[in-house]
């Protein structure tokens, strides 16, 4: 008998986000009229920039003559691609980071979610709340959670993400050994500073923990003393891992692209105590189950790096920048108090003791404007909505004059 893998029923019935766009397309079934303005799901509407799409088609025009054709690429990804990225994204910041501890994947979803493989099943896991729901998830998928109980999973350590805390998690008062982390965050728009990470980089080498840093909204960061990556901050290639996407920077949501730096330092424990490589794990766990970003992807990607490309990049994450600004300031001048969107391309909206799926409602039924109930991320979530700034300047205008009417 074929059976199930029993973890799976811990879960809620779907995906946040899925449930979310059968909501909508319910909507818009009913109300045909009604254009609906999405503001929910952080998925970029822009083109992807010249540079990139020049390289992506010499890409595919490489793979059209025999002599240039490229069949199975390095699983890690392609030394053109990783050596950019270890020269910009870290050793220009200071970072010490070598190319062959970046690993090329489609994109940060799939990395934080499977990442987790490499533990046991027994260890302690600490997650903010609210939180992006792929790494609690995984979590419940691998065994590492009891049941849902009063909007919690068993066993998992919750750090609130609190009005009172600033929305920053804080150290935990039990020992864990598995911290995720994100910053600028996903779903708060809210960001760590070099002291707030150094405190988290101190634990874990304190507890012979290892940090999880989801970095996907870096390239949204415009305050300079804000760090840009944990390898700015002493320590971190001990005990830190950093995921990166190039879907919010660069417009990749749908080519799929990303990667994830195991420094060769980090080091994790076996029951007797040994320390193993945790670069050799996930490379061994790469190698035997991907096989690597499309060539014709991994050169549109290395085209992010040229000077123009880092103009045209620029460019589009400032303009979502400017929809963050425009949103935030209409849902402060509605007296709504909000966190987030200006190192980030969320805006955190408290709904003034609304439930978060009714607000959701609200704002779908009475302006046609999808956004993010915050419950969806966590039960820290509630009263909030996520506004998400991907969406195109005069579709956030509109959005937010029909905010001011509906909320008026
Ligand atoms: C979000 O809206 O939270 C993100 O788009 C989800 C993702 O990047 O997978």
């Amino acid at each position: 008998m074929i059976r199930a893998n029993e973890n799976y029923r811990k879960l809620k019935a779907s995906y946040l986000f899925s449930d979310i766009a059968r909501r909508v397309e319910q909507f818009q079934k009913d109300n045909p009229d009604t254009r609906v303005i999405r503001l929910g799901i952080g998925d970029v509407t822009r083109a992807l920039p010249p540079a990139v799409i020049a390289a992506f088609h010499k890409g595919v025009d490489d793979m059209a003559a025999d002599a240039t054709f490229r069949g199975y690429g390095p699983e890690q990804g392609y030394a053109f691609l990783r050596e950019k990225i270890a020269a910009h994204d870290f050793q220009a910041r200071g970072a010490d980071i070598a190319a062959d501890e970046i690993f090329v994947s489609d994109g940060a979803k799939c990395d934080t979610g499977n990442f987790q493989e490499l533990f046991a099943e027994d260890i302690r896991v600490a997650m903010p709340d609210p939180v992006y729901p792929v790494y609690l998830d995984t979590n419940v998928m691998a065994g590492r959670t009891g049941e849902f109980v009063d909007g919690r999973y068993e066993n998992i350590v919750y750090m609130d993400c609190i009005k009172e805390n600033r929305f920053l998690p804080q150290l935990p008062e039990t020992p864990v050994d598995l911290i995720y982390l994100c910053f600028p965050n996903n779903p708060t728009g809210t960001c760590a500073t070099k002291q707030d990470l150094a405190d988290w980089v101190a634990y874990a080498i304190e507890n012979k923990a290892l940090i999880l840093f989801d970095a996907a909204y870096e390239s949204f960061v415009r305050d300079d003393a804000l760090p840009r990556t944990i390898y700015e901050i002493e320590g971190a290639r001990k005990v830190a891992v950093e995921f990166r996407s190039f879907s919010k920077t660069a417009g990749f949501t749908g080519t799929r692209c990303g990667y994830t730096v195991v420094p060769r330092d980090c080091q994790v424990f076996l029951s007797s105590g040994d320390a193993v490589s945790l670069h050799g794990l996930w490379n061994r766990r790469q190698s035997t189950k991907f096989n690597g970003v499309s060539y014709p992807v991994q050169k549109a990607a290395q085209a992010i790096y040229t000077t123009e490309g880092q103009a045209q990049i620029s460019e589009l994450v400032a303009g979502y920048l400017g929809n963050a600004d425009i949103i935030r300031k209409t849902m402060a001048d509605l007296n709504f108090d909000c966190v987030g969107g200006d190192n980030s391309p969320y805006i955190w909206v408290d709904g003034q003791g609304r439930d978060s799926w009714e607000f959701f409602d609200l704002l779908l039924h009475n302006a046609g404007v999808v956004c993010t109930p915050g419950g969806g991320f966590g039960r820290c979530g509630n009263p909030y909505i996520r506004i998400s700034a991907f969406n195109s300047r005069d579709n956030v205008i509109e959005a937010m004059a029909r905010l001011k009417e509906a909320l008026k």
